[in-house]
């Protein structure tokens, strides 16, 4: 049944209603649609626009249909043009007209910008929490690797040496900076635009403040037709999600790296790695795969919202329907990803040997070897010449720094001495880039105790 039957002489298209319909993507704001109608009819009832009793009854049916959704007795009508229909036709079967008041001084309009906003502001708690857990599981991956030498690249090219977990936790970085990114989003979806009505208020008395505390909020939307039309929040929690996403897409593509045969930096899980089906010796890291590929659907959601948002007229236009499968896919593809994720992580070793192995062989200490004939007095330039040498001569000998004779040294400087061996040896190359933020051990132990500070004091 429509809501609107009133002006129209003939039953809408079964196509265009089928095209119309919101409702197999709005199903699932059942509970906010309820929660709004409940604070909106409270406030109705004590601002004297309904009766008390009317407001109490409203409420208890509300209240009713709920419990009837969450136990399976009532299933939504999928034929429904969208679930704010649905729930109020629900409430009008089940009281005749006492529910037919609810809707005074309201219009789907602003019930659907409060829904989707009440809606998202539990997917993006959920969110954090889930990026809580993943940084935490980083936290715990560092800590046990906080002092196995691996090679840190530039343009994926052997540079100097760090550890594994000083690598891990650029990443805790990366997703710390998305919580707050998330809470930023979250603290914007807390407007509520209940009130607005359908883009130019009412004449009735309402009490906006009432229905946005009792909603939880801390501020109501300022200007009629911006509470109806904004949609920032989504682009923004979309936003904030893609780059989610480009930080597990990066993570993923270093595993996969990690996980070839030219790598063997990591490995996963067998419950975490598939195989395939006529390579028997295969395993294949498919979930950071998968990862790496849905980066692209999140990125597709973003598009699609600033696209649908970028040439509407104020107020209110249905092209806005639009923004809910962009915006729940993005939250749903997030949230299966840091669920499967996470778990990957947790369970992967570090082959800590064959990262020593490749730290060893492309002369990542030669800027160590530099510097400590700069610390003997010679200019940094010059230091860095002599160890240029140094290293073509030992690709010329087809030896390491390491394992040149100290003679070769001296031909090339003769500042250097037996110390040298000292200086270049790659833990005391780690253990001394003690600079804050830098690889050493006891930095990367500091740093996961602030980061389990700043997530226990969330
Ligand atoms: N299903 C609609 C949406 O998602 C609800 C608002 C409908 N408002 C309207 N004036 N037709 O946007």
């Amino acid at each position: 049944m429509k809501l609107w039957k009133g002006r129209f002489s003939k039953e809408l298209d079964e196509t265009a209603n089928a095209f119309n319909s919101s409702i197999a993507f709005d199903s699932r704001m059942y509970r906010e649609d309820i929660e709004g109608s409940c604070a909106h009819a409270a406030m109705l009832g004590s601002c004297g626009i309904i009766s008390k009793e009317d407001a109490e009854s409203i409420i208890a049916g509300l209240g009713g249909i709920l419990d009837d959704i969450e136990s399976g007795k009532l299933a939504i009508d999928m034929t429904a043009e969208d679930i704010h229909t649905f729930v109020e036709g629900e409430l009008t079967n089940r009281l005749g007209d006492t529910g037919k008041r609810l809707h005074t001084a309201r219009s789907r309009n602003d019930q659907v910008a409060l829904d989707i906003r009440l809606n998202l502001i539990k997917a993006s708690a959920s969110l954090v929490e889930k990026l809580e857990n993943l940084i935490s599981v980083i936290c715990e991956k560092a800590e046990q690797y906080s002092s196995a030498v691996m090679p840190g690249y530039t343009h994926l090219q052997r540079a100097q040496p760090i550890t594994f977990g000083h690598h891990l936790l650029a990443y805790a970085q990366m997703f710390l900076r998305d919580i707050g990114r998330l809470e930023d989003a979250k603290r914007r979806m807390q407007i509520n635009p209940l009130g607005c009505c359908a883009l130019a208020g009412t004449t009735y008395p309402t009490d906006r403040m009432q229905t946005t505390l009792n909603l939880g909020m801390y501020e109501f939307t300022r200007n009629s037709l911006d509470g109806v039309s904004d949609r920032d929040f989504c682009i923004e929690l979309a936003s904030a999600l893609s780059l989610v996403m480009v930080h597990l897409s990066r993570f993923s593509e270093e595993i996969i790296l990690w996980c070839s045969w030219e790598f063997k930096f990591v490995e996963l899980s067998d419950a975490f790695s598939t195989g395939s089906s006529i390579m028997p010796q295969k395993k294949n890291p498919d979930i950071a795969e998968l990862t790496r590929g849905k980066s692209g659907r999140v990125f597709g959601d973003l598009m699609t919202l600033l696209t649908v948002m970028k040439g509407l007229p104020l107020a209110y236009n249905k092209d806005m329907q639009e923004d809910k499968e962009a915006i729940f896919d993005a939250v749903d593809t997030v949230s299966m990803c840091l669920d499967t994720f996470t778990p990957m992580i947790e369970t992967m070793t570090a082959l800590t040997d064959n990262m020593r192995h490749a730290a060893a062989a492309g002369f990542i200490n030669a800027t160590d070897c530099a510097d400590y004939l700069t610390k003997k007095g010679l200019p940094f330039r010059d230091a860095y010449k002599a160890t240029g040498e140094l290293v073509a001569k030992c690709i010329e000998l087809g030896q390491t720094l390491e394992s040149l004779p100290l003679e070769e040294y001296k031909n090339i400087c003769e500042d250097f001495d037996e110390g040298v061996y000292e200086a270049i040896d790659l833990d005391r190359c780690v253990a001394e880039r003690k600079s804050a933020g830098g690889p050493a051990p006891e930095n990367t132990l500091q740093e996961i105790k602030r980061i389990r500070t700043m997530l226990t004091s969330e």
